[in-house]
């Protein structure tokens, strides 16, 4: 039987990836290059670190390693400049009564981020308290597709990683979970998502009963 939930932050609980997707750019223009929508897809779950080499890779450009920490910190305080101005109803539609169903089934809760600003957001969205564990970009040591990040998130709240379920907006992500051996909801499209168990577009029409019937 499912015991523990894990969510994804960004593309899950609330749209940051607008935001990150508007730093980004800015960085890529700085530098003399544009950031297509679809290649921004490419760096959806994954490290600012990691995301920074993709993006030079991108543009051609070479930078040494105290430019590329210069250019992530600068991309990171825009990130968060945008990010303060979300409230509570940023919070993606369905969220948090689905989280509130879990709590009534006494379903445990817990949050598998790449992110280290993910504690800020979710206060920021005020969800801070629904999460008994954060798992963030601040504890784990190697990122998505990886399944440290969920196996940390079950280990926190004393779950079997098969009782576990999933919920991820990432390709990276879904391929975390599954390397975790746990139960993956996709947040998107089937399409893009291939290797998750299921595929819903958001938590507006998903229920506590829904998720049970579909792992019965
Ligand atoms: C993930 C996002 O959740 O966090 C990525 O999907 C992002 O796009 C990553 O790069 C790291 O985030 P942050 O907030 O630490 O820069
Ligand atoms: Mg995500």
């Amino acid at each position: 039987s499912i015991e523990a939930c894990l969510f994804d932050l960004d593309g899950v609980i609330v749209d940051t990836a607008k935001y990150h997707y508007i730093a980004w750019r800015q960085l890529a223009n700085d530098l003399g290059f544009d950031l297509t929508h679809a290649q921004n897809e490419l760096l959806k779950g994954i490290s600012r670190m990691e995301s920074l080499e993709i993006i030079l890779a991108i543009g051609g450009v070479k930078l040494t390693d105290e430019e590329k920490l210069q250019r992530a910190t600068e991309k990171n305080s825009r990130y968060l400049a945008l990010c303060m101005q979300m409230t509570p109803a940023d919070t993606l539609p369905g969220v948090r009564a689905f989280l509130d169903e879990l709590k009534k089934g006494g379903i445990k809760i817990g949050l598998g981020s790449a992110s280290k600003n993910a504690k800020v957001i979710l206060e920021r969205i005020d969800m801070l308290s629904y999460f008994e564990t954060i798992v963030d970009g601040n504890r784990i040591t190697i990122g998505k597709p990886d399944p440290q990040v969920f196996l940390m998130g079950a280990a926190d709240l004393a779950a079997l990683p098969a009782q576990c379920v999933v919920f991820e907006d990432a390709l990276a992500g879904i391929q975390s979970a599954k390397a975790a051996g746990m139960l993956a909801v996709g947040i998107g499209e089937k399409a893009v998502l291939t290797q998750a168990d299921i595929v819903i577009p958001g938590f507006a029409d998903f229920h506590f009963q829904d998720m049970e019937a579909a792992f019965a």
